[in-house]
This record gives structure tokens, C-alpha cells and sequence, in this order.
């Protein structure tokens, strides 16, 4: 893994646009994996400032969200398809019909990661994938014990996922219980993955990460195995921890 070290918030974004920005310039089909959370706001303000003065277009990429909250519709303001349209797509030239976020309010949620999953497989998997981490550890909604052989599925959430995710909504009482989310090994497809990692909150993640063995109890720690893994951290994350990049 390639470690990048930015100083703050605002700089990993940019880095991380920046990135972005040229591998779509370089290939304008690239088909991007999305996260949502509070991580990846700033590298969408990047990507739209960016399209407004460089013209930098999304005419012809397709994407692919990490996740989405069983029984919220795309219209409510808390879930993910939401999140992408008001923070990303709807500022953008992309295409929405080549914007894909697993559906949370199909009735049939088994049938709709299956079919998630086979719409992968049909255009041939993600060039770039974006990751958060979580502060135990978890990449989409794949929680510590998650099989490293997960393909997309349904997820009961983690009582301190739910907590952490409870400051977007008005009480923790109306944050799911459950999402669909890609599974570990539908992430581990991706040709490449960007990690950030921001703020003092996940410098215990990243700890783990970086210096624990490769273990289902820890999810991100499956991401050693894959060949091509850049991680841009923030001052405030990775201050004092020992990295070789
Ligand atoms: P965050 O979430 O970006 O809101 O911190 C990351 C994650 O839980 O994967």
C-alpha cells in the first residue's frame, strides 16, 4: 500500500480530485466506485469545481456506489442516492442512468444485491474504487466478521456504526438497521482503491491497519492483500504512527 500524507481535510480532498480528475481525463469511460459519509464531501466540491471551470466532463463515466440504507427511497434526504445526486450528480455532466446506487426500498433486498452484483460483472468491474474507513475498521457497510468472500448483500449495521452515522439524521432512533453494501470481495475486484482517512477520530483505524496481520476482524485489513491500494491520510490521522510508503 502507498501512503500519501496530506496536512488536513482540505488537502486530502484535493489530492484525492486531483487523482480522480486525471484518470477521467486519461480514460473518459472509467467506471469510478463512490462512498459516501462524511469523508468523501471534499473530494465532490473538488470534482464540481473542477467540472465548472476546467470542464472536466463525466459525459461517458459510469459509477457505482459502495452502499445504501435498507428502506430509504432516493428521495429522502438520508439516503445514499440522495447523497450522490445533491453532493456530486446533480452538479455534473454525468449521465444518471450511469449512476448506480443499490436500490433500498425494493421489496425483494436479497434479489436487488444479487442483481447489483451481476451488473458489475457485466461492465466488467470498477477501475477506482473510493473508500472510507470506518473507526472499527469497516469499508462500505462490510462490519468487523464480515466474510473476505462477501459478495454484495445485506448487512445488520453496527450498534457504533449507527452511532457514528446518527449525526445526519435528527435522532438516532431513525438510522437504519440494515444496508445493502458491496461485500468485501465485490470491493476487492476493483483494478485500484484510494483510502482517506481523516481526522484523530480514525487514527486508531488507522493504526490497525497498518500494523495488525491481514484478519476478517479488522474488514480494511483485507485491503493489504490487493495489489494496488493508495492511502491519503490527513495529518490528524496519521500523526506519530510509523509508515513506510
Ligand atoms: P465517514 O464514514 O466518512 O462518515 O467517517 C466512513 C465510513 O464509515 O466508512
Amino acid at each position: 500500500m502507498k501512503i500519501i500524507e496530506a496536512t488536513d481535510y482540505k488537502d486530502m480532498s484535493k489530492i484525492a480530485a486531483d487523482y480522480i480528475i486525471q484518470k477521467v481525463n486519461q480514460s473518459p469511460k472509467i467506471k469510478l466506485g463512490l462512498a459516501t459519509g462524511g469523508t468523501p464531501m471534499g473530494i465532490y466540491s473538488n470534482l464540481i469545481a473542477d467540472h465548472k471551470k476546467n470542464g472536466t466532463s463525466y459525459q461517458a463515466v459510469t459509477t457505482f456506489n459502495l452502499d445504501e440504507y435498507v428502506g430509504l427511497s432516493g428521495d429522502n434526504p438520508n439516503s445514499y442516492r440522495y447523497y450522490m445526486n445533491d453532493n456530486l450528480f446533480n452538479h455534473i455532466d454525468i449521465q444518471k442512468n450511469n449512476t448506480f446506487v443499490p436500490r433500498g426500498t425494493v421489496g425483494d433486498v436479497v434479489k436487488e444485491c444479487e442483481s447489483y452484483e451481476d451488473l458489475l460483472t457485466k461492465h466488467k468491474g470498477i477501475d477506482l474504487q473510493i473508500l472510507g474507513i470506518g473507526a472499527n475498521g469497516h469499508i462500505g457497510f462490510n462490519e468487523p466478521g464480515t466474510s473476505f468472500h462477501s459478495q454484495t448483500h445485506v448487512v445488520q449495521l453496527a450498534p457504533s456504526t449507527r452511532q457514528a452515522n446518527a449525526r445526519f439524521f435528527s435522532s438516532l432512533e431513525e438510522v437504519p438497521t440494515k444496508a445493502i453494501t458491496m461485500g468485501i470481495a465485490t470491493i476487492m475486484k476493483s483494478k485500484e482503491i484510494l483510502l482517506l482517512v481523516s481526522g484523530e477520530v480514525k487514527k486508531e483505524a488507522l493504526k490497525r491497519l497498518l500494523t495488525e496481520n491481514v484478519d476478517e476482524k479488522f474488514p480494511a485489513s483485507v485491503l493489504k492483500n490487493h495489489p494496488c491500494v493508495t492511502i491519503i491520510a490527513d495529518k490528524a490521522a496519521i500523526a506519530g504512527l510509523k509508515v513506510h510508503s
